[in-house]
């Protein structure tokens, strides 16, 4: 039997497309070209309530021009019953090789945290707000870049997709990315995480902490605390 993550795996048909077209387009990093607005638009999602067709389309996304140097589009992943939907910022490095959401330090951060507060991960669905890795060259490694306001919105549609056929009776925003994305607005994390806001999309929103920045913190003790807050913010997902 397929466990939850495995649900939305794409059949090879569907992948294979977007790999002859990567094939052709991929350029060397000394041709790289920095994004243009004019060669952004918003994502065009076919109109169906079928999770499975909506990523399969997904795959071979071009509405903005992150997908020349992704290796793939990293779409959502999760049970369709999934109550809770988590959405993050973009795949990171690992996510991008593999195709799947929050499997590098990020999402085992997540993972962690979500089991310290009793939250079943089995029953969480996991997007990001922008489907294509956005990087730049350091040396041999490929140096995580924050997506610009146009790269997010070409990419809302996959997610509002996602979120719409779903229904969670949560959505959780992981940083300032997702937060905006799904607000509208900028968003302070540190004074609005910790309880349940309105948005469109879910009556019961929470903005909390991208694990990420938990990585990044680099005192023990200061970090120690900083997942004890976040660990507190996951934990309102069980009254919820
Ligand atoms: N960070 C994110 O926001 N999403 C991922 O899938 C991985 C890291």
């Amino acid at each position: 039997m397929r466990s939850p993550r495995d649900i939305n795996a794409p059949s090879e048909a569907a992948v294979a497309p977007a790999r002859a077209r990567r094939a052709g387009t991929t350029r060397s990093r000394s041709t790289q070209e920095p994004a243009r607005t004019a060669d952004a638009h918003p994502a065009e999602v076919p109109p169906t309530r079928d999770l499975t067709i909506v990523r399969e389309a997904s795959l071979t996304c071009t509405a903005c021009p992150l997908y020349r140097n992704a290796t793939q589009t990293v779409f959502g992943e999760g049970p369709r019953g999934a109550e809770i939907v988590f959405i993050g910022e973009q795949p990171g490095d690992q996510e991008d090789r593999e195709g799947r959401p929050f499997i590098g330090p990020a999402g085992k951060l997540l993972d962690r945290a979500l089991e310290t507060a009793g939250v079943d991960r089995s029953k969480c669905y996991v997007t990001n707000a922008v489907k294509h890795f956005k990087w730049e060259p350091r040396g041999k490694r490929r140096l995580h870049q924050k997506p610009n306001e146009i790269e997010v919105t070409a990419c809302r549609p996959w997610w509002i997709a996602e979120v719409s056929i779903l229904k969670p009776r949560v959505l959780v925003c992981l940083g300032a990315t997702a937060a905006r994305a799904v607000f509208g607005r900028v968003v302070k994390v540190m004074t609005e995480r910790g309880h349940f806001l309105e948005s469109t999309y879910a009556t019961r929103t929470l903005v909390t902490v991208h694990p990420s920045s938990l990585l990044r913190v680099p005192d023990a003790e200061a970090k120690a605390k900083a997942f004890e807050q976040f660990v507190a913010d996951l934990k309102l997902l069980k009254k919820a």
